[in-house]
């Protein structure tokens, strides 16, 4: 890819983003994988298109036995569907993400899809769970407030109506039950960078971003070859 930097040979190198929802990692991972040419992927992809086959059975996502069935079942084609963000598909997503069987049936699919050629991975257990001994771990935050503004923008730019009261009492829904769920919680791990992004547009989250990754990997004795 133009302009992307080379690694130098060793073991594949492994990104964690985490966060909660709408702190602007999703655009931050992907442009993170692009400047170094890494694969990326889009874990809350995965429980969104959980939920999704969930809800097409008519059944609450909270029922663990069809939700753990539908993740165990899930194909490529799932993640392509053009229903995954919606204000339903967010709450069915993070509703199945709390059921620990669905989180087991989707570990072995990240783990393989990272180890393969290395990766930048966003979601909410990346650093403690699904790679918890990733070089490189980002927590990326932003206040609540411009968390649901970003998100009612999006939305509105998408055509979806939205009320942006409602977006941000949904975001705070998702937020507690993200965080307060037993199966891997959302949380930083301990060895995470924080980036606050509350005050800073996407191109600048993205530099500071890219400035956390690289005095990461130099500590680390594996700097970029830019
Ligand atoms: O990142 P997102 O908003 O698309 O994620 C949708 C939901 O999926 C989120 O509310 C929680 C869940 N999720 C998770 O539990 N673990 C991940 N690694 C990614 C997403």
């Amino acid at each position: 890819m133009a302009g992307a930097e080379e690694r130098a040979p060793g073991a594949p190198l492994i990104i964690a983003v985490d966060g909660p929802a709408a702190a602007g990692k999703g655009t931050l991972a992907r442009r993170l994988a692009a400047a170094l040419g890494l694969p990326y992927l889009d874990t809350g992809l995965l429980y969104r298109a959980v939920g999704r086959r969930v809800l097409d059975r008519g059944v609450d996502p909270r029922d663990a036995r069809v939700a753990e069935a539908e993740a165990r079942a899930l194909r490529p084609a799932d993640l392509e569907r053009p229903d995954l963000r919606s204000p339903e598909a967010d709450m069915a997503a993070s509703a199945v993400a709390a059921i620990p069987g669905v989180r087991t049936a989707l570990l072995d699919f990240q783990r393989e899809f990272g180890r393969r050629r290395g990766a930048v991975l966003d979601g909410r257990d990346i650093g403690t769970v699904v790679f918890p001994d990733a070089p490189v771990k980002l927590f990326v935050t932003a206040s609540l407030e411009v968390r649901a503004r970003r998100r009612f923008e999006e939305l509105r730019g998408r055509g979806v109506e939205a009320d942006p009261g409602q977006v941000e009492a949904e975001l705070r829904a998702r937020d507690t039950q993200d965080s307060s769920r037993a199966a891997a919680p959302l949380r930083p791990a301990a060895d995470a960078l924080l980036l606050d992004t509350t005050a800073l547009d996407a191109e600048a989250a993205f530099a500071a971003a890219l400035r956390l990754v690289r005095a990461r990997l130099a500590e680390a004795g594996a700097p970029l070859s830019a």
